[in-house]
């Protein structure tokens, strides 16, 4: 029998590992090496990314972020380059804060080349005697270079017992250059050491949707197909290649977001609840959705899918040129920027249920949301007008704000029975008045922190991939190019066609 007193100490110890796992403690010392360190990602996003958290007193002061390049630089020149950089990415009082002194003292720059085999050697110096702390090898880099680095690591002895990589997508082109890389890489790093980053998945909408399905007992046994009549994940964007165009037009829409990002998403919004949050528990349920994709493939992927790809429209106002015009796409391009796919799962919870996926580049708007439509009531008792179409739905908004909204009938004022939609909104920003962590800011101190939960195992890319793979081949194999839209729409009409056929539209409302 516990005394209260001792009830109490309980619940305070359960608080506080409560807090602190909300909170997140403070990571051990580190040294954290950011191939790839003078890259636009390292820049835009790693590296404020880390300021942030250094600023949020959350980097223990042992703690150093040594960046390498393929150019020879000392660390002021890296640091003055850093600091443009964070000019423009920062705000001011970011930008201003006397705390970034501090945090450059954290950083310095080391030449490393992975296919010239230069600069290993000096890396193992800048390491030697800190085999204690955990070290981190951040690939920032093209995935050609991911095998060669781990490999140059492994021969200079610098994979230590507490290393871990950290791999940037994509990760692979298809199945079996995924297994190719992880086979290698994992003859060096456990797999508890390596770490997929899937950025969306660092989304504060996206963790908040964990919390949203398995915090509350309101959705879960609506979460199932006897209640759901369709979900749709769309991730529109305004931009067009952005100086990736090599990269881009290898790539194509397909591999570069629905592969990774809208998989994921998907893997969240269906999966069972798993019975901890513990990483593999979580990764368990997640692979367990990806398997029960329905395969689409030879004429069944071409009924399933749309592929787009955009040409010469405006943007805001403002024109653009089309996709086969834009530098260093190849004329006669056939990569898709827009990918419109109805998939659906095999079991229980889900059979019948549609799952619309969507993404593009140069759309209407930017944005990224969750659309969970409801059935309909099987019998409306009020006037017609007000009883048709689909008066609930959840919208789960990742960008450009963050927030979920419940919409629903309600009776507007006055002495008839007139129905109107009303929605219930949980705005983010104005329920926690807080700024949301950037997505790298959580993933790389679940890093530093040794969490997996948010990285993607390999089991999971590998049946990504396998149901990707078929898509892909049946649209080679039918030799058909994609579908021009103009920039600055939604996409091909085909796209608004394929929900059509079952009476369904995408949500687009601003
Ligand atoms: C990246 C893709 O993974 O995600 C880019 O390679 C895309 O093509 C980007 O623009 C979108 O990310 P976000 O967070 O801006 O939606």
């Amino acid at each position: 029998m516990f005394t209260v007193s001792q009830r109490l100490a309980s619940i305070d110890v359960t608080l506080l590992q409560f807090i602190g796992a909300i909170m997140g403690a403070t990571p051990e010392p580190f040294d954290l090496v950011l191939f790839g360190g003078t890259g636009d990602l390292a820049m835009r996003k790693l590296l404020p990314a880390l300021y942030r958290r250094h600023c949020a007193g959350q980097l223990p002061p042992d703690g150093r972020i040594i960046a390498t390049g393929r150019s020879e630089m000392t660390t002021p020149a890296f640091l003055s380059r850093v600091e443009e950089h964070f000019a423009e990415t920062l705000s001011d009082e970011e930008f201003n804060s006397p705390d970034r002194e501090d945090f450059t003292q954290r950083l310095s720059y080391q030449q490393v080349d992975a296919s010239d085999v230069i600069g290993f050697d000096a890396l193992g110096t800048a390491l030697a005697g800190r085999e204690q702390v955990t070290r981190v090898f951040y690939l920032a880099v093209a995935p050609q270079h991911f095998v060669t680095i781990c490999q140059q690591l492994h021969a200079h002895d610098l994979v230590s017992a507490n290393a871990r990589v950290v791999l940037e997508k994509p990760l692979g082109h298809d199945l079996a250059s995924a297994q190719r890389i992880s086979e290698q890489i994992g003859e060096i790093f456990d797999e508890d050491a390596i770490y997929r980053i899937d950025h969306y998945l660092g989304k504060e909408t996206v963790q908040n949707l964990i919390a949203l399905r398995f915090g509350n007992m309101l959705f879960e046994p609506l979460w199932r197909r006897e209640w759901v009549r369709d979900v749709q994940i769309s991730v529109s964007e305004q931009v067009g290649v952005e100086g990736r165009a090599g990269f881009y037009d290898r790539t194509g829409a397909l591999r570069d977001m629905v592969q990774n990002h809208l998989l994921q998403l998907l893997c969240i919004i269906a999966m069972e609840p798993p019975a901890s949050i513990e990483a593999n528990a979580v990764r368990d349920e997640k692979l367990k959705v990806l398997r029960a994709l329905l395969p689409l493939s030879g004429q069944e992927a071409l009924r399933n899918t749309v592929r787009g790809q955009y040409r010469a429209g405006a943007i805001e106002g403002a024109p653009v040129v089309g996709y086969q015009e834009e530098d260093g796409i190849e004329r006669q391009s056939r990569t898709e920027t827009f990918v419109a796919i109805r998939a659906e799962l095999e079991n229980w919870r889900w059979a019948g249920v549609p799952f619309y996926l969507r993404t593009g580049k140069r759309l209407q708007e930017r944005s990224a949301e969750i659309i969970v439509n409801f059935r309909d009531v099987p019998h409306s008792i009020f006037d017609r007008t007000y009883s048709t179409g689909h008066p609930n739905r959840l919208v789960i908004k990742l960008q450009p704000d963050e927030g979920v909204r419940l919409h629903m009938l309600a009776k507007s004022p006055g002495d008839r029975m007139q129905l109107r939609p009303v929605s219930l909104d949980l705005d983010f920003a104005e329920a926690f008045q807080q700024r949301p962590a950037d997505a790298y800011e959580r993933l790389l101190m679940d890093v530093l922190r040794g969490r997996l939960t948010l990285f993607m195992r390999r089991d999971e890319l590998y049946a990504a991939w396998r149901w990707i793979e078929p898509i892909l081949e049946a649209w080679q194999e039918s030799g058909e190019p994609p579908k021009p839209y103009t920039a600055g729409t939604w996409g091909p009409a085909a796209s608004s066609a394929l929900l059509g056929r079952e009476n369904a539209n995408w949500h687009e409302e601003a």
